[in-house]
């Protein structure tokens, strides 16, 4: 493979979300001297001003940091830029306009790519169109790598891991916290999500095309919960997100029954606040940016006046340094299972296990983590991968320490610093005999208890 002169190509830094990748990655530099690096985009001025604001911001000296001239409409730039990179961080959305050029130039051009896409209909056709191509010419292009998807996906996947018998269904409740000010989401995330609403009935047909064989059925059923409930697990009201991570985590399931024969588990996803007049303050915000979304009209509105009309959750400022440092998320998992074959014949689940996964600010903190830590996995662990992507041998300065941990695709997550916290669930901690806890893995990433339920608890505290 001829040599590349950078590791990694941060392509559409001078966003938003962009900028705060920069500035991620300047802090991953701090350990990582060696990591030769670029940003890219259409216009050099912001672009400086964004590497000289991360430099401030972190004390790392960026001089060496190359700019690269590239915009989606000029395919010769996306060609030329990919050719001078080993990885694309693409940070340039919404995906469903600007997406494909960039994902075709990187396998032209022998270049990985990862996204932080969260539209769902771009998600599932890239996979369907290019797949195969990437796949032959050894190139991972890499989806969904912020936010969305990196907890719900690892936080299943870390379920499964730690459950001591056989994983049958597991329910993810997401919640995010924030301080007196409040917190906001750039314009650029709606953006991309009122496309997503506008165009929603598109992902019928691209499943239809991928002609899927069933998968076994999971049997019992996680039973289907109500537009709205309360949850004792996360002591607050909750509604079902039919989201992107959903997507995200079945074709995860997907993926591991086809190649290494894993039983899939249900996932559902749901949405929590405390109190039910919050989550009613939410639903209404919901409702008004889907309606919206629907009218060229009401785009307009959402693209002028974004604070106006989501009531202040989307702004063209993005959230402050204050709002972002107060502002975090929790996801808490519940899978459900059995305890061997036996009782799984029986159909009738007798073991539960609990995690929580905690981690900072969710679209410019976690996201760049995720992104950045997604890319060092691919440059630094290629050998814990499927399909034996190209490798490209790294600058011996590079000295990134990444522990391997014992389960490759946990790699990722074990470097989000996200991290657990024993759930705050006073009745059933009491109640729980035999608690047994497996906190003792060195990854951040760590299950509250693995139980085996005696039946009246089961019935009071567990049963859906
Ligand atoms: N998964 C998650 O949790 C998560 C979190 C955050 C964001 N996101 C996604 O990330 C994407 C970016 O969000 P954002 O808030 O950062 O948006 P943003 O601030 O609007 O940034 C968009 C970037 O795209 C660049 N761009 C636009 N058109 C281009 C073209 N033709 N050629 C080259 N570059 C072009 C812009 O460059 P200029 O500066 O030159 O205009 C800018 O750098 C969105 O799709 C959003 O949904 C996902």
């Amino acid at each position: 493979m001829a040599s590349k002169e950078f590791d990694i190509v941060l392509f559409g830094a001078s966003g938003f979300t962009g900028k705060h990748c920069v500035k991620q990655l300047a802090e991953v530099c701090k350990e990582n001297p060696g990591l030769k690096w670029a940003v890219g985009g259409r216009n050099e001025e912001k672009l400086r001003n964004v590497v000289d604001w991360a430099e401030r911001k972190t004390g790392v000296n960026l001089k060496q940091v190359g700019y690269v001239s590239a915009d989606v409409s000029d395919v010769a730039s996306l060609d030329a830029m990919c050719r001078r990179g080993k990885l694309l961080l693409n940070l340039v959305g919404p995906y469903r306009f600007y997406g494909v050029p960039v994902v075709e130039a990187c396998i032209r051009n022998k270049c990985h790519h990862i996204d932080i896409s969260g539209e769902i209909q771009f998600l599932e056709k890239l996979q369907l169109d290019y797949h195969e191509t990437a796949k032959k010419a050894g190139v991972y292009i890499v989806e969904a790598c912020g936010f969305d998807s990196i907890p719900s996906d690892l936080g299943v996947l870390f379920v499964k891991k730690q459950f001591p018998g056989i994983l049958n269904s597991v329910e993810g409740y997401q919640a995010s916290h924030h301080g007196p000010e409040g917190t906001t989401l750039n314009f650029g995330t709606l953006n991309s999500a009122v496309h997503v609403v506008a165009n929603r009935n598109e992902i019928k047909e691209i499943r239809e095309r991928f002609h899927y064989a069933p998968l076994p059925e999971c049997k019992p059923k996680l039973k289907p919960r109500g537009p709205l409930f309360y949850s004792d697990l996360c002591g607050g009201w909750c509604i079902p997100l039919n989201s992107t991570d959903a997507s995200v985590v079945n074709r995860s399931q997907r993926y591991l029954y086809e190649t290494e024969k894993e039983r899939p588990v249900q996932y559902r996803q749901s949405y929590t606040r405390r109190s039910f007049l919050s989550l009613m303050s939410f639903i209404f915000v919901m409702i008004n940016i889907g309606i919206l979304s629907f009218f060229r009209c009401g785009r307009k509105l959402l693209s002028k006046y974004p604070k106006v009309f989501t009531f202040g959750v989307f702004s063209h400022e993005g959230p402050t340094e204050a709002q972002m440092a107060t502002t975090s998320f929790t996801f808490t998992f519940r899978g459900r299972g059995f305890s061997s074959k036996s009782v799984e014949k029986s159909g009738k689940e007798d073991m539960a296990i609990i995690t929580q996964v905690d981690g900072p600010e969710m679209a410019y903190v976690t996201t760049p983590i995720g992104m950045i830590q997604a890319g060092l996995t691919i440059l630094k662990e290629t050998s814990y991968l499927p399909d034996r992507p190209l490798h490209f041998s790294l600058d011996p300065k590079s000295t990134i320490k990444a522990v391997p941990p014992p389960d490759p695709r946990l790699i990722r997550l074990s470097h989000t610093q996200c991290s657990i916290f024993p759930v705050s669930h006073r009745k059933m901690r009491s109640k729980t005999t035999n608690l047994r806890d497996v906190s003792k893995s060195a990854s951040h990433i760590v299950p509250i208890c693995a139980i085996q339920i005696p039946s009246q608890i089961w019935e009071q505290t567990l049963k859906p």
